[in-house]
């Protein structure tokens, strides 16, 4: 079966940037079929256009509460007819129906260790809290914010003299490799949702340290 992913972010796009290459690189049996930008003036926009991918802005400031929001989010994601939606940097809270829609095709990335900081700051808060070890998590969305089966974990260490900007880069490093791999498991149907938890099939290494 090929894959038809859409990928939705709000910002700089290097998440978006790291799936779309290792999807044409490796040959997944999938493709990038379009991106969805609920920001009118995110650099990731332009990154899109480089890459040959049809882009659609939903700006959530256009619309006038969740819902409306959430629903025309939704109708641009489905113009792709995807069987994967892949949240990549993507800021905005949604709501249970959206996630209902796509659930057990819904993956997100999230800058900690979960369940450790949900929410934002992660860096900042991990710093604050004296961590010795952070890292980003890619999960199965759930209506629960930042919650929801765990597909993958990247742990990086958190150096003497670091501040928010080099831990955040250091992560975010991390994710690069974490999200690709993630969602290659997903077009390759290899990942087994068993109860709150997923199986990686082959028995591949759900951490990266
Ligand atoms: C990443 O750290 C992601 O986890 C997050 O925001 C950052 C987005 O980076 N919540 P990018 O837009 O993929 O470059």
């Amino acid at each position: 079966m090929e894959h038809r992913i859409v990928i939705v972010f709000s910002g700089a796009g290097s998440n978006m940037e790291a799936i779309v290459r290792r999807c044409r690189e490796q040959g997944w049996p999938a493709c990038v079929a379009g991106v969805v930008c609920n920001r009118p003036d995110a650099p990731g926009l332009a990154l899109a256009h480089q890459l040959d991918l049809p882009a659609t802005v939903v700006d959530h400031r256009a619309h006038a509460d969740r819902e409306a929001f959430d629903t025309a989010l939704a109708a641009a994601i489905d113009a792709h007819a995807p069987t994967l939606v892949v949240l990549a940097g993507f800021m905005r809270i949604l709501g249970e129906a959206f996630v209902r829609r796509y659930e057990g095709r819904l993956l997100n990335i999230h800058p900690s260790l979960l369940p450790a900081f949900t929410g934002l700051h992660t860096h900042r808060r991990a710093l604050e809290a004296g961590c010795q070890v952070a890292g980003a998590t890619v999960h199965f969305v759930t209506p629960t914010l930042d919650h929801g089966p765990i597909v993958m974990q990247a742990a990086v260490p958190v150096r003497p003299g670091d501040d928010e900007a080099a831990l955040a880069a250091r992560v975010l490093a991390a994710e690069h490799v974490i999200y690709p791999l993630a969602v290659r498991w997903f077009v390759e149907g290899k990942l087994r949702l068993e109860g709150t938890r997923v199986r990686q099939s082959d028995g591949a290494s759900q951490l990266l340290m």
